[in-house]
């Protein structure tokens, strides 16, 4: 499959907006995405393009520490890929160009909450096994990866305050 990875421009929100109803149980996350963009919290949000169809998305949002800490990083948050695309590649094409294009804006590290079967491919590994926490209490599935030689520190990561608004 051709599919192109592009920056998401305003036109393709309401696509955005249908993969995530469709992808997720709730539409918490769709919320969770227009809140952020109204809140300018978006360092990056990236859609997957098929045939000039927006088939998938992914955003990246920024996360603070405490204690605080000079190196900085994103939460990648929501991922999804419109069901008749999934298991074709899509999903690990916007999370590589993704990273990638973090690692560009100069960011040092990215976390999620997400299955570690799936995202371990990428080169994320449990963030508890650098002290590092989140604000769910969640341990297997909080996930980190690094993008430059910094020395991640131990603490607790928060996502934004725009996160707590809805349970995703
Ligand atoms: C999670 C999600 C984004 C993955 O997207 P995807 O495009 O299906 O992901 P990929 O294609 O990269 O990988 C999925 C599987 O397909 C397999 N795959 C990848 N390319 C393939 C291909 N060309 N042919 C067959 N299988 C392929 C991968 O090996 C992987 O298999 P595994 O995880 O069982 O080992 C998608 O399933 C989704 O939208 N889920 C609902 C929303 C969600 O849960 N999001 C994540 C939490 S925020």
């Amino acid at each position: 499959m051709n599919i192109s990875i592009q920056k998401e421009l305003p036109e393709h929100n309401h696509a955005v907006h249908k993969i995530l109803t469709t992808c997720f149980r709730t539409d918490a996350e769709s919320k969770l995405v227009a809140m952020l963009r109204i809140n300018d919290k978006v360092i990056l949000s990236l859609v997957a393009v098929y045939n000039r169809e927006v088939v998938g998305h992914v955003m990246f949002s920024p996360v603070t520490t405490s204690p605080s800490s000079i190196i900085k990083g994103l939460g990648l948050a929501p991922l999804a890929v419109k069901p008749e695309y999934q298991k074709q590649g899509v999903g690990a094409q916007l999370v590589r160009e993704g990273l990638s294009m973090c690692a560009e804006l100069e960011y040092d590290y990215v976390v999620l909450l997400g299955d570690p079967n799936y995202y371990q491919r990428f080169g994320f590994s449990k963030a508890s096994d650098f002290g590092i926490q989140n604000e769910y209490g969640v341990d297997n599935p909080f996930m980190v990866i690094k993008l430059t030689d910094c020395n991640l520190e131990k603490g607790l990561i928060k996502y934004c305050p725009e996160f707590s608004l809805f349970s995703v």
